[in-house]
């Protein structure tokens, strides 16, 4: 193939061409979706690896697709996607054409004409170069510590080569690559090992085959000096897989957990759902700058090293605890994903929304169940439901966007994996697992919607269960956007041992859909007897498909304390007006651990929400009652200790601003600190005598083990520890210094260094200083100094990030540090984001227009920080609305962060 000169780089186009299209307000349609005029039989790539100019050579064989809406019998012409390519030659059946007429070169790909090509198959071949070091986007192919990287979900493949960058387009791909062997030793990409061999000029090559078909946005490379963590695992069938953890020289200590957890997802996957592996080789690529937490390429996952890499002395349990869910999530995707993918992006729920549910499970399975679903439920509250309440608000299916990275959401990934298990909530394990093996069988390989996973539950079940002969109604919950609110009213005939339970649902309007339908559920539920016993030997479902719906429950001797919504069945919000003392009776004898958990964090919420509100901020002002309710759980021996933990964490000051403007009133976040202030320090004084003895009980002897119980012992330790300072318990600054200076795990040392900083204790100071000292060199450690304080609630908060943002540790340009200060203020520091003059608002719109303009995805991201704004008072609006408007302003504001902050403007 000739290397003629190009016609014209597309970053000359770029600079020449007018608006950008980032500008233009183009959005992309479920219902404009038609199926591809071409498909693609297989690809094989040629990467010459360079910092600055990488040569991407792509012969690729296409073929007509014959299922394609062709109106007539004219040939189509061949249109590909391509971003920021300089072509160097393209040939068609080794003509070259890189000069035809025929050959048209846009910013968002190119054009060969109909009549440049010779029919319905042919092989085309291009050469592109592209420039991975001044790739700062993160997508497509990028240099991180001199470490070569892909990341091509959703559509960064067009980033590497001109291609049909949609995922409904799949083919085998064979790739090799080329490099120098000191920058590169290692060579990495998709499926299985192939030919390598030495070069001359110390350079060599690899090649690799990945033979199951996948779309474009399962491709990776990754190329750099690693060093692998290996080990093997046998399938239920017998066949030998290779496995590898790749990190930086300098790691290898730190990957047995992820590697201990990958194992464990490759025998779940088989038990619970019968999918074996299907390579012979799984290899984990640690990355340190990455715009997500990880991502499913096929035979080659690459994550964030904040996903992989834990030892001891650097990470948290709770990292411990996110490695394990992630490296599942990851490896499940294998199937929820790569064997069977999307049609379009509008179906991204079908995987991610499925194998959320499925890596939730396997968490469940792995630890404590009750546990882990309250920690689900939490993040859903904190994350899904105020998206669904403010101005982001969109179905678990859209069918509309702009940029389809914008829609990696809660609602996507969260509220779709509800969606999962309310299916599996009514088809009951067996049903579950029956629907999914068709969906297996019958969709193997293909690229599909939300439709056929459906028709999948109608067609396995609807035979002998009526609720699955139509799931249109139930579909509502991927098409409609809004958490529904569920009012709850009783009646008791004592006479006639008479139960009548009602129940409405409503879905208010969202800015995106004006008008709801009613949405069809079960809603698991239990009554309780006056000794707070189950009535029932098993939980009760209400099946709601209307507006409101009664039911009675007759034969009963006394009125019955009902316990609804068990297990959290229904993504839903619930109004039930219950007194604190059944409240604290549920709290006490509720079967149900997440209602139990629930009737603990609706008590807590309801008193936050009354002390906020009247502006009380004396521990006085606690009702001793609810103390003691909390202290009864907290030191009842036969509950999880972890169990105990949560319930002893009270709700968030975003959770209680929600409730407050759910009713109508603005949220004051100074208002609601000070009331949860007072509410601690009434618990821990009223604790304060069992305190340090609960503190001595859960001491974990011998060695750090990050397993569930031991993590569970140290959760509550911490509580104990955070309520004696904030109980003013005299020795607790000692203990939580001495904690801090001679903990052997990153656990305890970092839950006490949390509790000093955020306390504001003399003692923070002097241990933050000598905790950057000891940790300087090392990042994802570094990450946790910069989060500790950009979440200290204390009325200095901004300075303080201000100043850390001069430090010498701070480099804004990597995503895991920007996150670690700017994000993590946003987000998790209501007090210093929400300051009443507005500055928290300014300084955030400062920061994400300068990362805009390097890495608009993660930017975007960071900019829904605002979703909530409608939340709070005119003044604190007034400012978040300037601040807002400023970022809507800047001339050259990517279409990611452009599309997020109308949205915000709008509603
Ligand atoms: N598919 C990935 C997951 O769910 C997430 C993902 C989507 C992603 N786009 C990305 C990760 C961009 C990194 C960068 O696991
Ligand atoms: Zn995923």
């Amino acid at each position: 193939m000739p290397a003629l000169m190009p016609p014209a780089s597309q970053a000359e186009i770029d600079a020449t061409a007018g608006p950008a299209p980032e500008t233009a307000d183009t959005v992309i349609r479920l219902s404009d979706y038609r199926p591809p005029d071409w498909v693609i039989e297989s690809v094989r790539l040629d990467v010459d690896l360079h910092p600055s100019a990488t040569r991407v050579r792509a012969r690729i064989a296409f073929r007509r697709n014959p299922d394609a809406e062709a109106e007539a019998d004219a040939l189509p012409d061949l249109t590909l996607d391509g971003r920021r390519l300089t072509l160097v030659s393209a040939a068609v059946d080794a003509t070259d054409v890189t000069q035809s007429p025929h050959l048209t070169l846009s910013r968002e790909g190119l054009t060969l004409a109909a009549a440049a090509l010779p029919g319905e198959r042919f092989t085309w071949d291009a050469t592109v170069e592209i420039d991975p070091d001044s790739n700062t986007e993160l997508e497509g192919l990028y240099r991180s510590n001199g470490m070569y990287c892909t990341q091509c979900e959703a559509e960064g493949f067009r980033k590497i080569t001109y291609y049909l960058d949609r995922p409904d387009v799949m083919a085998p791909f064979t790739v090799r690559l080329e490099a120098p062997v000191a920058d590169c030793p290692v060579l990495l990409s998709n499926g299985n090992p192939g030919e390598t061999g030495a070069l001359p000029d110390g350079r060599h090559y690899a090649e690799w085959h990945d033979p199951h078909p996948k779309p474009a946005y399962l491709f990776a490379l990754v190329a750099g000096d690693l060093v692998a963590h290996r080990d093997s695992f046998t399938t239920a069938s017998g066949a030998h897989v290779d496995l590898a953890v790749w990190v930086r020289p300098g790691d290898e200590g730190r990957c047995a957990y992820a590697m201990d957890a990958l194992k464990r997802s490759m025998r779940w996957d088989e038990t619970a759902y019968g999918r074996e592996y299907d390579l012979d080789l799984f290899n984990i690529v640690a990355v340190d700058d990455f715009n997500m937490g990880a991502m499913e390429n096929k035979g080659l996952n690459i994550f964030n090293s904040k996903y992989v890499l834990a030892s001891s002395e650097t990470a948290t349990d709770r990292d411990y605890a996110l490695i394990e869910a992630i490296v599942a999530h990851e490896y499940f995707h294998n199937w929820t994903g790569n064997r069977i993918t999307l049609r379009d992006w509008f179906q991204l729920c079908l995987k991610e929304g499925l194998t959320v549910f499925r890596d939730q499970c396997f968490s469940e399975d792995e630890r404590s169940s009750a546990v882990a679903r309250i920690d689900q439920v939490k993040a859903l509250r904190a994350r899904q439901f105020s998206e669904d309440a403010g101005p982001l608000a969109h179905p678990v299916r859209p069918e509309a966007y702009r940029e389809i990275n914008n829609f990696y959401t809660a609602t996507v990934y969260e509220k779709g994996a509800e969606v999962v298990r309310m299916l599996h909530g009514l088809a009951g394990p067996e049903g579950y697992r029956r629907a999914l093996d068709l969906y297996f069988d019958r969709h193997d390989g293909q690229a599909c919607t939300i439709e056929q996973f459906r028709a999948c539950f109608e067609d396995a079940l609807g035979d002998g269960d009526p609720t699955f002969r139509d799931l249109s109604q139930f579909s509502l919950w991927w098409h409609q956007s809004g958490t529904p609110r569920l009012t709850v009213s009783e009646a008791w005939d004592g006479e006639r041992g008479l139960y009548h339970l009602t129940v409405r649902q409503e879905v208010a309007p969202t800015p995106d859909q004006p008008s709801k339908q009613p949405m069809e559920m079960a809603i698991r539920f239990g009554l309780l007897d006056g000794d707070g016993r189950d009535i029932f030997p098993h939980d009760r479902l209400f099946k709601l498909s209307e507006a409101e719906q009664t039911i009675p429950v007759d034969g009963l001797k006394t009125r019955p304390v009902l316990s609804f919504n068990r297990g959290f069945s229904v993504p839903a919000v619930v109004s039930h007006d219950l007194d604190d003392a059944t409240r604290g009776f549920l709290l006490a004898h509720d079967s149900d651990p997440f209602n139990r958990w629930e009737a603990g964090r609706r008590y807590a919420l309801n008193l936050t929400r009354r002390l906020a509100e009247t502006g009380a901020d004396d521990p006085d002002a606690v009702p001793a009652d609810w103390c003691a309710a909390l202290a009864g759980v907290a030191c009842d021996g036969a509950l999880d200790p972890q169990f105990r933990a949560l319930m002893l964490e009270l709700p968030g000051n975003d959770e209680v601003a929600a409730e407050i403007a759910a009713s109508g009133t603005p949220a004051d976040p100074d208002r609601i600190h000070a009331a949860l202030v007072a509410m601690r320090a009434a618990l821990g004084r009223h604790m304060a005598d069992s305190l340090p003895g609960l503190r001595a009980e859960m001491a974990v002897p011998g060695p750090y083990s990050p397993d569930a119980a031991s993590a569970a012992k140290r959760a509550l330790a911490s509580r104990a520890l955070g309520l004696m300072l904030a109980g003013g318990d005299a020795g607790a600054d000692a203990a939580a210094e001495a904690e801090a200076d001679t903990a052997d795990n990153m656990t305890d040392r970092m839950a006490a260094l949390t509790l000093l900083t955020h306390f504001g204790r003399p003692g923070a100071a002097d241990r933050l200083a000598r905790f950057r000292a000891d940790w300087e060199n090392d990042e994802l450690v570094m990450d946790k100094w910069f989060a500790v304080q950009a979440t200290a609630p204390l009325p200095d908060a901004l300075a303080r990030v201000q100043a850390l943002t001069e430090d010498a540790a701070f480099n804004w340009k990597r995503p895991n540090r920007f996150r670690s200060l700017i994000a993590t203020f946003a987000m998790g520091n209501p007090v210093g984001f929400h300051a009443a003059d507005g500055s928290g608002y300014g300084f955030i719109a400062d920061w994400l227009l300068r990362l805009d303009a390097v890495n608009p995805q993660t930017a975007a991201r960071i900019t829904g920080a605002f979703e909530s704004w409608r939340r709070y008072d005119t003044a604190r609006q007034t400012h978040a609305r300037a601040a807002m408007q400023r970022i809507a302003d800047a001339p050259s504001l990517s279409r990611n962060t452009r599309e997020i902050v109308e949205r915000l403007l709008s509603a």
